[in-house]
């Protein structure tokens, strides 16, 4: 190879990874990939039709869905939480079909399950397959920054046998699909959702924090909206429009070594709740777990009970826990 021919071919693979590192993806207005759900006038489309308020009250919580269905790709947005008192505060990102399917839904999740003053702020994400939802595989973790105090990304990348979740651009967790993992692995075509809602009942520690009206609206705020996904007729499910440009697959390809490890070293530091280790849950771990022992010590030093497999159970607390359908409480 000459000088020239090197050169160039350097500049395409620099090229190459920047523009996969930034995940330069075309955005979306609000009317563009999204209608009302909920809350009538508690969602508010800016002036620039960008971005989006969604705000509780004592009337109503609101939301918003995608127009389209789509199987698979990368999705994403920039919210800014509500501040100060958030206890039982629920803002969730997620995608989801349990309105076509009530029985065995799929749903990929991103939940902020509401904060009081002062205290950090937790990220939960979880997902489930063909209706597994007697099996959560939540994770929490901190976050190294105050989500309401500015915008910040959140993304879903879902392929046929990967979903990665993303802080602004950090992979904070991968699910492989493994075989025994099967059908509770989300597989079928899902829409988008962004909510706002009142979860007194579960949402910050178990529920004993409810939300306070007087601190009211909560207004969560949406934007950078980004759906790269195949699309799906709802009529004929079979039918896929895909974006195949070569730069797009690049989005959909798996971590690189150097994102791996910036994974493992947010994992270490933020980790504050994995199934995988939930011995009062699970006595042997989901299949699909991979018990990292760095990841096991600094959660049994976070929570010893739940995570020690200590014999000092408290039964009841737990038991709460198992009936949320949704989600766990903490
Ligand atoms: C998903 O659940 C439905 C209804 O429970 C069941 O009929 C179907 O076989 C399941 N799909 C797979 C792939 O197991």
């Amino acid at each position: 190879m000459d000088s020239l021919h090197l050169i160039l071919s350097l500049l395409c693979s620099v090229f190459a990874l920047v523009s996969g590192y930034s995940r330069t993806l075309q955005i979306s207005s609000f009317d563009e990939g999204y209608s009302h759900l909920f809350g009538g006038n508690n969602l508010q489309v800016l002036k620039d039709g960008k971005s989006v308020h969604l705000s509780l009250d004592e009337r109503t919580g609101s939301g918003f869905v995608s127009q389209d269905l789509y199987l698979h790709g990368f999705f994403s947005a920039s919210i800014k939480l509500p501040a100060d008192y958030t206890a039982g505060v629920v803002v969730a990102f997620y995608m989801s079909n349990g309105d076509t399917y009530e029985k065995n839904h799929d749903e990929i999740d991103f939940e902020f399950l509401g904060n009081i003053r002062g205290k950090e702020w937790r990220i939960q994400t979880n997902i489930y397959g063909n209706g597994s939802t007697n099996v959560g595989r939540e994770e929490r973790f901190g976050l190294w920054f105050d989500p309401s105090y500015d915008y910040h990304q959140y993304s879903i990348l879902w392929t046929d046998d990967r979903i990665i979740f993303y802080v602004d651009n950090v992979a904070i967790r991968e699910i492989k699909r493994t075989e025994s993992m099967g059908k509770d692995f989300p597989s079928k075509p899902m829409t988008l959702y962004a909510t706002i809602w009142d979860a007194s009942e579960w949402a910050t520690n178990g529920g004993k924090y409810k939300v306070n009206y007087k601190y009211a609206p909560y207004i969560a705020e949406f934007s950078d909206f980004v759906l790269h996904g195949c699309t799906v007729d709802p009529m004929e499910l079979s039918t896929l429009k895909c974006d195949t440009t070569p730069n797009s697959n690049s989005i959909l390809a798996d971590l690189t070594p150097a994102e791996r490890i910036k994974m493992e070293s947010f994992r270490k530091k933020h980790l504050q709740y994995s199934y995988c280790y939930d011995k009062m849950r699970y006595k042997t771990p989901p299949s699909e777990c991979l018990v990292d022992h760095e990841e096991a010590k600094q959660l049994k030093s976070f929570d010893p009970i739940t995570f020690g497999g200590s014999r000092c159970r408290h039964r009841s607390h737990h038991g709460r826990m198992h009936r949320q359908s949704r989600s766990v409480s903490f």
